[in-house]
């Protein structure tokens, strides 16, 4: 048995590969800092999909078209909405559309996911939405539609490096998750369900925002030793530290914090950053001595996001507007191996009395 699944192989995958002790992902073939910053999304997503995703048409028209279809979906639904965070909505918006619709379709369900996500952010604070432009780019056009203004090329070329850093990451939570629902034969929108029910958790893609709320509660530089400290005592986990699988540094962070450089960000936020980074590093390896927990990709995602005014309960929805990318690949990759994911547990409960 093996708690966690740690160290347990349960798919193969040309998709992309986590060398935890090299600190270093590969991505179809080529190395994270070959793509990410390098190419837009939609780019990136065909190295992703090729020979793996079906795609009818030119791709990036393809995840446009998928925009505008979604919206002319989702939005007479909004108003059924009361009480759901951004990312609840953004699953409650993808839940309808059926398995089987037109919009299912892989390339215009990444069209989908980036709308819902928008949509569920707007929608939560209230704000009038804003329809897509299907002809422009994927995250120039996503940006807008978040925030109700145009993105200037920067901060378009930013969220661009963001979403192809976290395109693809091998057999994570809510990667599994999304294959186990593929494996079954449920559907591409069911599988993609199951992946953002997974990512939403704090300690796998919901973990920037409370990234954010930690640097603000430590306030100043000369203050994270204590508060961190502290908060160990407490047997809290710091937010944006450690891995399953990374034993050095995160190779996503750094990729984040050159595409942060440009955007400049909070009076401070990077430095203060830096300190708490610097602290509970040094307080993680004297508490968890030999365990080596550095920084992961969500610590450096939560500064970028924020430099993008993108606000804090959208990071994950914004999040899965990339991951979408891996988990329709993964999924259509499980389907073509065509086995259902079936482990065993071990029963360790009572069993009934022999009889006498
Ligand atoms: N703060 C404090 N202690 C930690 C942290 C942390 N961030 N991460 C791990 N530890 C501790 C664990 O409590 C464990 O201690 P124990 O053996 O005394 O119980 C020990 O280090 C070893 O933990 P791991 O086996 O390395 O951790 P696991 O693989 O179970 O969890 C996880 C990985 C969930 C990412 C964890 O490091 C964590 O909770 N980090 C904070 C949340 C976070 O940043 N999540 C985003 C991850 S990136 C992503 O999913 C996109």
């Amino acid at each position: 048995m093996s708690s966690g699944l740690d160290g347990v192989v349960a798919a193969e995958t040309v998709l992309s590969d986590v060398d935890g002790e090299a600190g270093r992902l590969i991505v179809r073939g080529h190395n994270l800092e070959d793509l990410a910053g390098r190419m837009p999304f939609e780019d990136a997503v065909a190295v992703l999909w090729r020979d793996i995703v079906p795609v009818a048409g030119d791709l990036g028209r393809r995840i446009g078209e998928g925009r505008a279809l979604a919206f002319d979906r989702f939005a007479p639904l909004v108003g059924a909405v009361t009480g759901l965070t951004p990312v609840e909505r953004m699953r409650w918006l993808i839940a309808a559309i059926g398995d089987d619709a037109p919009g299912a379709d892989p390339a215009r369900l990444v069209g989908a996911t980036a709308v819902a996500a928008a949509i569920g952010i707007r929608s939560a604070r209230g704000e009038p939405l804003v329809a897509p432009d299907p002809a422009a780019g994927h995250a120039a056009d996503l940006l807008r539609m978040i925030r109700g203004s145009a993105a200037d090329a920067a901060e378009a070329r930013a969220l661009d490096t963001y979403l192809v850093t976290i395109l693809d990451h091998g057999l994570n939570a809510s990667t599994f998750a999304a294959r186990v629902v593929g494996s079954t034969g449920a559907g591409l929108v069911s599988a993609v369900i199951a992946g953002l029910s997974a990512l939403k958790g704090p300690l796998h893609g919901g973990a920037p925002g409370p990234v954010l709320d930690m640097l603000d509660a430590i306030g100043t530089a000369d203050n994270a030793e204590t508060w961190l400290r502290a908060a160990l005592d407490r047997g809290e986990r710091l937010m944006g530290f450690g891995h399953r699988i990374y034993r050095v540094r995160d190779p996503r962070a750094d990729v984040l914090k050159a595409a942060l450089g440009p955007l400049g960000g909070r009076d401070n936020r990077i430095p203060l950053a830096e300190a708490v980074e610097r602290a509970g590093l040094a307080l993680l390896a004297e508490r968890k001595a030999g365990r080596r927990l550095d920084i992961n990709v969500e610590f450096f995602t939560a500064l970028l996001l924020e430099a993008l005014a993108i606000p804090r309960d959208g990071f994950t929805p914004v999040f899965a507007a990339g991951r979408i990318a891996g988990w329709t690949a993964h999924v259509c990759e499980q389907t073509a191996a065509g086995r259902i994911i079936r482990p065993r547990s071990r029963y360790v409960g009572e069993r009934p009395m022999a009889a006498a």
